[in-house]
């Protein structure tokens, strides 16, 4: 018997799907992450992982554990994961795509509303007891309809926030293209989202020079990994008003302790990873991962 071992608790429904196909399932009675030794340790007598993205997937874990027919991420991203390695060693490494690409756009639309509109502001200001009257020139945001929508990583959940956008809004929506100039691309934004994977050549994309080549009106949206944007600069930029507003779904790193600086800005909005969390994604990303396994041993 096959035996897979589940990092996190995760929807049960591939689970009983691999159950039914003759694996043994053992899933962690933890709920939190495991370290690096744990994983380890668990990891030596099984044939296959569901894992996310807080486990290191790294060459040291790899070179110890070749027996391994399959890893498989509970993500579409695996930047947490040696890819390079996994390939030398043989093992098979999967991931959950398309099935998160609703739910990841749908976060990323809301925080553009979220960030247009200073949810985040108005929001405290109201719990706060500071909403007084109807405030005539208060917690003004910008219009989206008809605005410029720029998407650096034109994938599936780029391409599909930019129907969204387009569709509700009328955004003009504009995919950079590599070997594009991306100076001149930030330049006519109104709003920026990044749907790029993280990788050496994506880290920082948006660093201090392209902060500085958006508008003082634009709004910044990042649901792909926290490193593709440097958020020193971004921090700067948001605080000086240089741009507009944030709408953050990923940061460097997470969590983000509560006292860190991006916390006291009012205008930036900060989700803890929640991107692929509806029902229907992640029943269906624990469907993946089970066909992915059985594929490996097919
Ligand atoms: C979430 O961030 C994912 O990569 O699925
Ligand atoms: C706002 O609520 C309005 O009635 O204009």
């Amino acid at each position: 018997m096959k035996k897979v071992f589940v990092t996190r608790k995760i929807l049960s429904e591939g689970l009983d799907l691999l159950a039914q196909n003759g694996f043994e399932v053992e899933v962690t009675t933890k709920d939190e992450p495991l370290t690096p030794a744990e994983l380890m340790e668990k990891s030596k007598s099984v044939d296959a992982l569901i894992c996310t993205m807080a486990d290191s997937i790294n060459k040291d874990f790899l070179e110890k554990n070749t027996h391994l027919k399959i890893i498989t991420n509970y993500a579409v991203g695996v930047n947490n994961i040696d890819l390079e390695a996994a390939k030398k060693f043989g093992i098979a490494i999967g991931n959950t795509p398309d099935v998160l690409t609703e739910a990841t756009a749908e976060i990323a639309f809301g925080l553009m509303i979220c960030a247009a509109r200073n949810f985040r502001s108005a929001i405290r200001n109201a719990e706060e007891g500071k909403w007084k009257h109807f405030e005539p020139q208060g917690h003004l945001g910008h219009a989206l309809k008809g605005k410029i929508l720029g998407i650096v990583g034109y994938g599936r959940i780029g391409k599909r926030l930019g129907e969204m956008a387009h569709g509700a809004f009328g955004m003009d929506v504009r995919g950079y293209k590599r070997g594009e100039d991306l100076i001149a691309f930030l330049k006519d934004v109104d709003v920026l989202s990044l749907h790029i994977p993280l990788t050496p050549e994506s880290r920082h994309i948006i660093g201090k020079k392209e902060m500085a080549a958006l508008k003082k009106t634009a709004i910044v949206i990042n649901t792909a990994r926290g490193d593709v944007i440097d958020q020193d600069a971004l921090y700067e930029a948001l605080k000086r008003n240089e741009i507009f507003a944030a709408g953050l779904d990923v940061t460097t790193p997470e969590p983000l302790v509560p006292t860190h600086p991006l916390y006291s800005l009012p205008n930036v909005m900060i989700l803890p990873h929640i991107g692929s969390a509806t029902y229907e994604a992640r029943r269906a990303m624990s469907i993946m991962c089970a066909e992915n396994i059985m594929k490996a041993f097919s």
